[in-house]
């Protein structure tokens, strides 16, 4: 079954043809970025007028690598291979959602196939269902200093078992969740306020980083040398309390990051070093709370997986300890990550998903819901 998937939640504008939830055709993701930089972030009227200019070449683009041989229009080609749409609903920014949503209504009616509404939230996990997923083995670190994510090795049982716990951690969400078989899955906890890409991006941007979030952290975070600093830990690591235990909370973190680079810059200790160990920290500081946090749902609910997903999940330190911590305590589990380019947002997943978890409407009753709800229980 071939789905064209389209995703344009945000600030991206996606289209993606996948086979079987699993095989990828196709996938183009034209951002706006460079103009959330000249802003600042992202300017959601900005955005959407955006997706509009860019919405139909994408599709068109994504039609045209899966199928080169014909010179049809973008009509006749869903017409001959497609046999389903996909379309992310929510939740995101209400403009660039509507800009995705109707122009997918438009097809389906134009060209008489299925359209399945897909939540956005809940599609990133199916990132890990596409074949070039990844298996990241919790194998004996080479060394004792080495406990380096090895980004390439694929183990032959590739396949995901069930259960499994799924952290889904975005620049919007951060979520746990059960996932019992590709179609059942049960909310467990999440962000009581800010998501950990948040809390990336808004650190990005005290620290002098711009429009680089999470990325750039883990840019900077890489040069600190740990061997030549005494590290105290000054950032705290909320919400570990077992009262709290499978939500998280990251606006404490956020304002402790900004009270320590106040406190840096009345010092006048301002500079290129002391913004690198603060990169560091925060990224320590986010990636501890990521780990301890899936790692207390594995022993509650005894799983053969771990699923990463979400933009945050492309970050190498958390992958880094969290292969790290399975090794030591849950050595049988099998941590799946998707490639780092299907972390962030694009079309792929949302096709997966709809192979596996969706179902088909009559593009009369599809709309665009900003805040759709990512607390699930089916
Ligand atoms: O999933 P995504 O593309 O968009 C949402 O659905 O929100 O996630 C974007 C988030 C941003 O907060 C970005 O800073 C973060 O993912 N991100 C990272 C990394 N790459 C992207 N965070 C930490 N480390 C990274 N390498
Ligand atoms: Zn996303």
């Amino acid at each position: 079954m071939k789905i064209l998937a389209i995703e344009s939640s945000c600030d991206e504008t996606a289209a993606a043809v996948i086979e079987n939830g699993t095989t990828i055709l196709s996938s183009v993701v034209a951002t706006s970025h460079e103009m959330h930089e000249k802003y600042g972030g992202i300017v959601p009227e900005v955005a959407a007028r955006m997706q509009l200019e860019s919405i139909i070449p994408t599709i068109s683009e994504s039609l045209r690598i899966f199928d080169t041989t014909s010179n049809t229009s973008m009509y006749e080609r869903i017409q001959n291979n497609i046999d389903s749409l996909a379309i992310t609903v929510g939740p995101g920014l209400i403009g660039s959602l509507l800009v995705g949503v109707e122009t997918a209504k438009t097809i389906a009616m134009v060209t008489g196939k299925p359209i399945i509404p897909v939540n956005h939230v809940l599609a990133h996990m199916y990132a890990n269902f596409v074949n070039s997923s990844h298996v990241i083995p919790a194998a004996e670190p080479e060394s004792k200093e080495d406990n380096r994510w090895i980004p390439d090795q694929v183990r032959d049982d590739k396949k995901i078992q069930f259960p499994a716990i799924s952290l889904v951690v975005s620049g919007g969400h951060t979520e746990l969740y059960l996932m019992e078989s590709e179609k059942k899955l049960t909310w467990l906890g999440g962000t009581i306020d800010d998501a950990a890409g948040e809390c990336f991006d808004k650190t990005a941007r005290l620290l002098g980083f711009g429009h680089g979030g999470g990325l750039a952290i883990q840019d900077a975070a890489k040069t600190f040398n740990v061997h030549n600093s005494q590290v105290v830990e000054k950032l705290p690591r909320p919400m570990l309390d077992k009262q709290n235990e499978l939500n998280f909370s990251f606006s404490g973190l956020k304002t402790a990051i900004l009270r320590e680079t106040q406190k840096l810059k009345s010092a006048n200790k301002w500079n290129e070093e002391t913004i690198i160990e603060l990169a560091y920290e925060v990224e320590e500081a986010i990636t501890d709370v990521l780990v301890k946090k899936t790692l207390l749902a594995v022993e509650k609910y005894s799983v053969s997986s771990i699923l990463l997903s979400g933009g945050v999940s492309a970050n190498i330190r958390l992958r880094e300890k969290l292969q790290k911590k399975i090794h030591d305590v849950c050595p049988n589990i099998v941590l799946h990550a998707p490639p780092i380019e299907l972390c962030t947002d694009n079309a792929v997943y949302i096709g997966s998903y709809a192979f596996f978890r969706g179902e088909p409407m009559a593009w009369k009753n599809i709309n665009a819901i900003p805040d759709l709800s990512v607390e699930v229980s089916s």
